[in-house]
């Protein structure tokens, strides 16, 4: 039984996809169990306060389909997750998902931090923090955190490599609606019309959306399960084998966030870590009069 309240802020989340409901790797140490309520409601799970062997930072961890798995990528409530992680003190966020690969070279258990997001979701989701009066549009050009990115490409190499895989810097994410995997005339499309296409899944928008609008900086960490639909000399994709790669990249996961953290504490990344490149970027995508 932890504590339901912890004193300090905590500047970087880690949110965890499928496969990963919680952080396992020996050195964090979990020291409270936050409920936070938002305007928005309640996130998907409790906030995990875990320490690290660096105790000047301490780490938060939200299951994004849930501590039992019961969010539909569709379902999950992610203005409340944002809202939830912003009024802890959260800055910068490193979200994990399990992913399809579009490209032969992305194996399964191959890692992907990409830098372009391509939009497959229906609109049905619950998408701004703006509306009701307030209109703002923020920029989203570049939809990842560049420096957060370069952290995870100069650590994650030596991890993926220690367990055969390999880490890919770049590429297309396409995140597609959902519950269904897509047809193989989809998966076909994706890999020839849409530039880069490396990568798919169910869940980066609008989470990532939603955070840039609450300033955050934040990032994808993507891990490979299946080749989805368009290999044919491969069966295609089953929630079986994206279980059974998740297991081992649920190990992987925890050690790149280990290494993270290592590289994180440094005192060349504080400013980084507490987003301060992104404070009061939002104000400026306001355009409603005060009145
Ligand atoms: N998540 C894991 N594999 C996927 C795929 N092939 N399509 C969409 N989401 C996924």
């Amino acid at each position: 039984d932890l504590p339901s309240t912890y004193p300090h802020p905590v500047r970087l989340a880690i949110i965890g996809g499928t496969g990963i409901a919680s952080l396992t790797h020996s050195g964090f140490t979990p020291v409270a169990v936050l409920n936070p309520t938002t305007p928005w409601g309640s996130p998907s799970s409790p906030i995990t306060i875990l320490h690290t062997p660096h105790t000047t930072h301490p780490i938060a961890f939200l299951a994004r389909h849930g501590a039992y798995h019961q969010f539909l990528p569709s379902e999950v409530p992610n203005q409340a997750n944002i809202a939830a992680l912003r009024s802890i003190g959260v800055r910068s966020v490193i979200a994990f998902s399990a992913v399809g690969s579009l490209r032969e070279e992305i194996k399964p258990r191959d890692f992907v931090v990409p830098d372009q997001v391509f939009d497959r979701t229906k609109g049905v989701r619950p998408w701004t923090y703006f509306g009701g009066g307030v209109v703002g549009h923020v920029g989203f050009a570049e939809p990842f955190d560049h420096r957060l990115s370069q952290v995870v490409a100069g650590v994650g190499e030596k991890v993926l490599g220690q367990r055969g895989g390999r880490l890919h810097m770049g590429g297309t994410l396409i995140c597609m609606e959902g519950p269904q995997f897509s047809t193989r005339a989809e998966s076909h499309i994706y890999r020839s019309s849409i530039p880069n296409a490396a990568i798919i899944n169910m869940s980066c928008l609008p989470e990532s959306k939603l955070a840039r609008e609450a300033e955050l900086a934040y990032i994808m960490i993507c891990m490979s399960t299946d080749y989805d639909c368009w290999k044919s000399d491969e069966e295609p994709v089953t929630v079986e084998t994206v279980m059974g790669n998740m297991k081992a990249n649920a190990e992987t996961a925890n050690a790149l966030v280990s290494a993270v953290l290592e590289e994180l504490v440094k005192e060349e990344h504080a400013e980084l870590v507490a987003a301060n490149h992104l404070s009061g970027a939002t104000r400026w995508s306001v355009c409603t009069k005060e009145g």
